[in-house]
């Protein structure tokens, strides 16, 4: 099974942008953090930026929208051509619908589950998604604590996955370090973001690097994704 390490752009420099997404190209997807100061308590940039990063980022884009009206906005990234874009559970009552017209549209299609939202509802509706996102933070910030608690989704997750073939990534996002990444890789997590752990380290490449080493020396490898 794969190991994906997704920086976030969110511990970048943003007036530095271009530079800080060169110094990632080592790294399998760019993970882009969208806030509208409604869904979370914060506010980064919508989708004239996103289009900009994406013109400029020598890798793909892992589009992670913290936003209400998802069902307005997140076909917009599929649009701009984001290889993937991920909403809220919370923010949507029709999460297959939007998840089919993003697909249609091009785009892989996320689901993201806050730490209080339970997983089970989703688990018969797997199929439909290219990526579970389990926030392993609140969602609004960089620098907070891994909250492990959260673990429980991913074992639900993975064995959901084994039984019916899903081809769906496992994602984590929050508080992802060199020693929290091995215990969300022992979950069964297969795709990993991590803002401050890589652009605050000495060398980025070699955070990238030792975060993708971690991961892959604790995966079970018996599911392929
Ligand atoms: C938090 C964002 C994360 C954030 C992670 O709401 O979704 O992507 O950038 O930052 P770190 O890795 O610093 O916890
Ligand atoms: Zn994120």
């Amino acid at each position: 099974m794969a190991v994906r390490i997704n920086p976030s752009i969110l511990a970048a420099d943003f007036v530095n942008m271009e530079r800080d997404l060169h110094a990632i190209s080592t790294a399998d997807y760019v993970h882009v953090d969208v806030m509208d100061n409604h869904f979370v308590p914060n506010l980064t940039f919508g989708p004239q930026m996103v289009e900009r990063i994406q013109a400029v980022s020598p890798i793909p884009l892992d589009v992670h929208l913290m936003i209400d009206n998802v069902d307005r906005w997140a076909p917009v990234y599929a649009e701009l051509g984001c290889f993937s874009v991920t909403f809220h559970a919370e923010a949507t009552t029709e999460p297959v619908a939007l998840a089919r017209e993003l697909r249609k549209l091009g785009a892989r299609a996320g689901i993201a589950l806050k730490p209080g939202t339970a997983v089970e509802s989703y688990l018969e509706i797997l199929e439909e998604f290219d990526q579970v996102l389990v926030m392993t933070v609140e969602p609004g910030f960089g620098g907070q604590k891994f909250i492990a608690d959260v673990m429980p989704k991913l074992t639900a997750l993975s064995a959901q996955r084994a039984k019916t073939g899903a081809n769906v990534w496992l994602q984590v996002d929050g508080g992802v370090t060199a020693e929290t990444i091995a215990i969300a890789a022992d979950f069964g997590a297969d795709t990993f973001v991590a803002g401050s752990s890589v652009y605050n380290a000495d060398s980025v490449p070699g955070a990238i690097d030792s975060l993708r080493e971690t991961a892959r020396a604790h995966q079970h490898g018996n599911l392929e994704a």
